[in-house]
């Protein structure tokens, strides 16, 4: 069972002591041990591409690179830090909404499998390219799915990918272009899910699409990409998802699709990076206001945005500590009310406490929005 604790207690006191706090630490072995238990359970015809969204610290990407993973980029500074891998080519794939011009050239001189989200990657591509190029379509499907967090935004309006009602359109328009050849689909309708069935059955539903696209416009795919999806435990009470359960219906589902003989990829981010992650923070001061007791810690949404962002706490341990029952409100250090980390029930707390959040090895730092993604910081000009 996946712990909601990289590290315990005693080599969290010695990593803020050796460190200072607030830092994040990641665990090698644990971010090893998620790449491995799932490669293990997957068909062989499933690639595993690591979304490099969840966490694109280098030393998280040599490993996973070390263990064969391939990786899913969204942003030309992600390209970039997979580039510094030297993978061999069909290794990469680069997805998102609002891809530019430069970011395409990147991906291009990459050799990466562009996932286009749209005709201007499709015109924009051909334009660039000098012979064909093999792209995946992104579709947005119809069928709705239970998400398992606020992250893609169900089957209504969606930036993300072609509605599934636009295909026709678009590949008539497609049809034209002088380069680029769509040979593979990817569908990405499933965050934070750790039922298996649930998975299976989007899963299911996007090689029907795909077979259904197959028969009325004669697309053969090589490629079908599932994104990510696959959910962690972020408190005792949940249980982690079934991988056996999972691989077996993978399997089947490859087994009931016999027309299609390429590779699915797999794409996921939280699943692979989420258990190594503890962030740890040290209490500064204790307030009571009007019947809450306020923790203020060291860190707050500057370094952990997840909680403000999808109303789900990380959870939190009071270093050295023990179990405790207090209820506290835990507050960063900015000035705004929105600065909090959750709730949480803790033993008595002083200042100086180190607190340890778990499972911050995915969405954590680079949550922070100028982070995420690793798009380049905008520039501040003063004009006088
Ligand atoms: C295209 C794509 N693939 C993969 C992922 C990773 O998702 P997760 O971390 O839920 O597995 C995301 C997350 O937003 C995504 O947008």
């Amino acid at each position: 069972m996946t712990a909601l604790f990289a590290f315990d207690d005693a080599t969290c006191r010695h990593l803020a002591a050796t460190h200072g706090t607030p830092c994040f630490a990641y665990s090698g072995a644990v971010a090893a041990e998620q790449f491995q238990s799932l490669r293990a359970v997957l068909p062989p015809r499933v690639r595993l591409a690591y979304a490099v969204k969840a966490n694109p610290h280098p030393d998280l990407l040599a490993r996973f690179a070390a263990l064969g993973a391939s990786f899913d980029c969204a942003s030309i500074g992600e390209l970039e830090r997979v580039a510094a891998l030297q993978l061999p080519s069909g290794r990469t794939f680069f997805a998102g909404p609002g891809k530019r011009e430069e970011e395409l050239r990147k991906a291009l001189a990459m050799g990466v499998r562009v996932q286009a989200e749209g005709f201007e990657d499709l015109a924009r591509l051909d334009a660039l390219a000098d012979r064909g190029v093999a792209v995946n379509l992104r579709v947005h499907p119809a069928f709705e799915v239970e998400e398992g967090d606020r992250i893609i935004g169900g089957s209504g309006p969606s930036a993300f990918g072609v509605d599934e009602e636009a295909v026709p359109a678009l590949l008539q328009r497609a049809a034209g272009l002088r380069h680029v050849r769509i040979r593979g689909l990817h569908v990405f309708a499933a965050s934070n899910q750790r039922d298996a069935a649930k998975l299976l059955a989007i899963h299911g539903a996007v090689l029907d699409l795909a077979k259904r696209l197959r028969e009325a416009h004669g697309l053969a795919f090589e490629q079908i990409d599932l994104g990510g999806g696959l959910g962690i435990p972020y408190a005792p009470e949940e249980t982690p998802l079934d991988l056996e359960a999972f691989g077996h219906g993978l399997s089947d589902l490859l087994a009931g699709h016999p027309w299609f003989t390429g590779e699915l990829i797999l794409e996921p981010g939280r699943f692979l990076a989420g258990p190594c992650g503890v962030y740890l923070a040290r209490v500064v001061r204790l307030k009571d206001s009007r019947g809450t007791r306020f923790a203020i810690l060291e860190g707050g949404i500057n370094h952990l945005l997840r909680p403000l962002l999808t109303g789900q706490p990380f959870p939190v341990k009071a270093v050295g500590k023990g179990e405790g029952d207090l209820p506290y409100t835990l507050a960063g250090p900015l000035c705004t009310s929105l600065d909090r980390l959750g709730e949480a029930r803790l033993p008595e707390l002083a200042a100086g406490d180190l607190l340890a959040f778990g499972t911050t090895g995915a969405y954590g730092l680079n949550e922070g929005m100028t982070h995420f993604l690793s798009h380049p910081v905008p520039p501040e000009i003063w004009v006088d």
